[in-house]
């Protein structure tokens, strides 16, 4: 088992605090079987079916001709859009004390700002994210107009999608479960997908239009029908200085705008910005969600499941990418991280979406298997696998787990937990809505 330094880190606080008792951290290579050597490579349209020759060609034409085609024969596409005169507040979201103070004083829970993924040549500003939130719901950017990020990023869903796969331009289906987009803005890793093959969110937000399966489109489609409407000159001024539309500033608005979308309203925070630990009782939380906040934060020898481990600090992120055990071996279709670095020891490991607003975005994991959060708890109450990856704290022994085995009491605390993480004044804040007047 490959321990990662922040992992360790913590595992060594722990163990220094007296705290990790008989707990026994041995490795699974030992006895494992050999992790998948033959990794294949997912992106989220290599498993549809979607046509790449037919991406930008109409009617037979060359990419070029199809991207020509799409300046002579489309647009000007006009629109009727709801913006406030004065921009609403994106670049100040208030963020509260307890993002940038380390949480429960073990090593590895740093400070959430410490996971900011806002580069130095990109910070977000209330215009840029406003030009933003215009791209993220406009229709006409996807090759037969008629997706948009928005079709599979609902804010009413945590910014994810109800539907297990979703459905691209042409109706085929994504290769992945989406992924909600609250607190996306935190990762210290800074990369972005469930197996991490974009190294920056910049370079991830365009490449949902270069899918075969979700947009359809070419940077240069991209570029000219950006540039065919006559919604965009006036944005990108107000964004960039200058009427100028290219690829660039899109990704740079996009990026600006997911970053935006921070949950710092939820009743969890509420009740954490009463408390000074976040291990206290929070004054406004029932016996019941203060038992699952324990059962959460707190290590298995202080009585909890652990769960900070993987899903720590403020933002309820990950570190690294990991595996959380759902198969015993990684699936050989999609092997997440593995497929893109090739290296066996990431064989099965998965990013780990914030679990802020987890409540309102089932089904759950990168292949949305569960489709609810009672369903998420039995698996690391009885169902965790061992598979050669897997993190800690779920400690597998000559290829055996030691199963968390809780109580419905316990299963039911954490439930009513998680839902604590909901912030639905976040997803209805009308600066995250769709601008298009239909
Ligand atoms: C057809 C559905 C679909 C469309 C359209 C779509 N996405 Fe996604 N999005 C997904 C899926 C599925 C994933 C996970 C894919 C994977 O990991 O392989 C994802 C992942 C992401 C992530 C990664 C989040 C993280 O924490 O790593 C971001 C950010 C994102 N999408 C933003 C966008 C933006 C911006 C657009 C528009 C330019 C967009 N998406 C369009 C389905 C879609
Ligand atoms: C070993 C690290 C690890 C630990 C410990 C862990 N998780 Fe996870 N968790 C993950 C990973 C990895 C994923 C994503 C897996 C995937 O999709 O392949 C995940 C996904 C989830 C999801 C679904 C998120 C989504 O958007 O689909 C929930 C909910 C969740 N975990 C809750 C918990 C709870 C509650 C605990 C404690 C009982 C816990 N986790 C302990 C690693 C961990």
């Amino acid at each position: 088992m490959k321990l990662s330094r922040p992992i360790l880190r913590s595992l060594l606080a722990l163990s220094a605090f007296g705290l990790l008792g008989s707990v026994a951290c041995s490795s699974a290579d030992d006895d494992a079987p050999a992790s998948a050597t033959d990794v294949g490579q997912q992106t989220s349209g290599d498993a549809t079916g979607g046509d790449i020759d037919d991406l930008t060609g109409e009617d037979g034409a060359g990419a070029d001709a199809g991207a020509q085609q799409d300046v002579t024969v489309e647009g000007p596409f006009t629109a009727k859009l709801n913006l406030p005169a004065s921009s609403f507040n994106y670049a100040d979201p208030n963020l509260p004390n307890h993002f940038k103070t380390e949480t429960l004083g073990f090593h590895g829970q740093v400070p959430l700002m410490n996971a900011d993924t806002t580069p130095a040549n990109n910070p977000t500003t209330d215009t840029g994210a406003t030009l933003g939130r215009v791209l993220f719901y406009d229709k006409n950017l996807s090759k037969n107009r008629t997706v948009a990020c928005a079709s599979c990023h609902k804010a009413e869903f945590g910014f994810s999608d109800n539907a297990v796969l979703s459905k691209g331009f042409d109706g085929g289906d994504t290769g992945r479960h989406s992924m909600g987009l609250t607190q996306a803005r935190f990762y210290g890793p800074k990369s972005f997908f469930w197996d991490q093959r974009a190294k920056s969110l910049e370079e991830q937000v365009l490449m949902p239009f270069q899918d075969p399966v979700e947009m359809g489109m070419t940077l240069d489609t991209l570029a000219a029908r950006a540039n065919a409407a006559d919604y965009y000159p006036a944005l990108f001024k107000a964004a960039f200085g200058d009427e100028q539309i290219t690829t660039e500033r899109i990704s740079l608005a996009l990026a600006q705008f997911v970053r935006s979308m921070v949950s710092t309203g939820s009743k969890y925070d509420l009740g954490r910005k009463k408390v000074s630990k976040r291990s206290d009782d929070f004054p406004n939380f029932t016996a019941e969600e203060n038992l699952g906040k324990k059962l959460f934060v707190m290590p298995p020898p202080m009585g909890g499941k652990g769960c900070f481990v993987c899903h720590s600090g403020e933002g309820f992120i990950a570190t690294e990418a990991t595996s959380n055990g759902l198969d015993l071996t990684p699936s050989t279709t999609d092997v997440g991280v593995g497929g893109v670095t090739k290296q066996p020891s990431d064989s099965g490991t998965f990013k780990v979406p914030s679990l802020r607003n987890v409540a309102l975005r089932a089904p759950y994991m990168h292949d949305g298997r569960f489709a609810t959060l009672e369903a998420v708890i039995e698996h690391y109450s009885t169902g965790v696998q061992a598979s050669p990856n897997l993190g800690v704290p779920f400690f597998a022994n000559n290829g055996k787990v030691t199963q968390l085995n809780m109580t419905d009491l316990h299963k039911a605390a954490l439930v009513a937990f998680l839902k604590t993480l909901t912030d639905v004044a976040m997803t209805q804040d009308p600066k995250f809505s769709d601008p298009f007047v239909k």
